[in-house]
């Protein structure tokens, strides 16, 4: 296993015996103390109202005797009641119980540094009842300030989850997410906006860019929405850097894929936000428009202080990261600094992903 975990850090996994069933309020430990904790201030779960109809099931007496959930799908059984990722009655099994032969959560190490953003003990569920599915089985994971992160692990992992929900674009089901100083939970829709519009970058796959306006319209709209005036100094070095000068009079559909993520990137520096978050940014571009980008991206980190969080299924993307984190079945199972895209494969091969 790579970097070991703090202890401050212990969010998933211990101290709670692997077959549990329900998530406790106030047991989890975090490393802002019990006050703080997710779970414990968070009142019922979003989704137990979601969902009036049911009660809870009685919490079993032994690890070893899981009280049979109430009848599964034939030759289901087992699998129903243990899988993390359905459940045949609410609340659906806790994500560090869920299913024995599942992922064994792993606790990333503590940032040295500054924090530029992090999730405590988040659960994202989608659905419940017999569709419920553990998007984010209860993670705790930080983001250093000037720092390179890459998301990684198979396809419906939940990278893209964790992401909008570190962004503000989803609500977590528990714990927490704090971007800067700011506990996106206690936030009103409207402040949400605000921090989502002036703190937060984005760059998407499909590059998001306004089709009807230029290259130039879509890197300043951040700003214009804002009501804010464009810091020309800076637009001019982002411009230069991401090599779009001649290209800022164009529409999108007059530009080459490299060269819309290039403006979608400059769109994202535009307001120099707190944070920046990348999915799949070169998930459509051919090898060299991504590296281009991941190149830029990296400089952004190295040479303006920026700080990047990019998901990617891509070895070669994230080994332009400072470090990589990596996702099955919604929960951390192994985390890597400095990797390389040949370490980042070894690894993948060993989760299965
Ligand atoms: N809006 C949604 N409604 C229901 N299930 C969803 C939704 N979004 C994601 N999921 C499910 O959550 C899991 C994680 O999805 P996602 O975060 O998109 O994974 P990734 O980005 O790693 O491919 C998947 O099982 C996916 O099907
Ligand atoms: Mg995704």
């Amino acid at each position: 296993m790579p970097a070991g975990g703090s202890p401050e850090w212990r969010g998933v996994g211990d101290p709670l015996p692997r077959r549990r069933r329900r998530v406790e309020a106030g047991t989890a430990v975090s490393a802002f103390g019990p006050a703080a904790g997710g779970i414990a201030e968070a009142g019922p779960p979003v989704v137990g109202r979601a969902d009036p109809g049911s009660s809870p099931e009685p919490e079993p007496e032994s690890e070893s005797e899981p009280a049979p959930a109430t009848p599964a799908p034939k030759g289901e059984a087992e699998k129903t009641a243990w899988s993390p990722i359905v459940s045949s009655n609410w609340p659906p099994p806790p994500p560090d119980g869920g299913d024995p032969d599942g992922p064994v959560a792993f606790v990333p190490a503590a940032v040295n540094g500054e924090v530029a953003a992090q999730v405590v003990d988040a659960v994202k569920i989608y659905g419940y009842g017999e569709t419920a599915v553990y998007a984010l089985a209860g993670i705790s994971v930080s983001f250093g300030k000037g720092r390179y992160t890459a998301i990684m692990g198979p396809s419906g992992s939940g990278k893209s989850t964790l992401m909008h929900c570190l962004a503000g674009l989803d609500r977590l089901t528990q714990g927490k997410v704090i971007v800067g100083s700011a506990d996106l939970s206690s936030l009103t829709d409207k402040e949400l906006t605000k921090l989502r519009r002036d703190s937060v970058g984005f760059i998407f796959q499909q590059y998001n860019l306004i089709p009807t306006l230029t290259a130039i319209e879509n890197i300043t709209l951040p700003i214009d929405l804002a009501g804010a005036r464009p810091d020309g100094e800076w637009l001019n070095s982002v411009v230069d850097t991401l090599r779009i000068r001649d290209r800022l009079n164009h529409k999108p559909d007059e530009l080459s894929g490299g060269q819309q993520q290039r403006v979608a990137v400059a769109r994202a520096l535009a307001t120099r936000p707190q944070i920046i978050f990348a999915d799949e940014p070169t998930g459509n571009l051919d090898t060299r428009a991504g590296a281009e980008v991941l190149h830029i991206m990296q400089d952004s980190v190295r040479d303006l202080g920026q700080t990047v969080v990019m998901v990617t299924h891509d070895p070669v993307a994230a080994g332009y990261a400072d470090r990589a984190i990596f996702l099955v079945d919604g929960k951390v199972v192994a985390e890597m600094f400095d990797p390389t895209a040949e370490r980042v494969l070894d690894q993948m091969k060993t989760l299965g992903g």
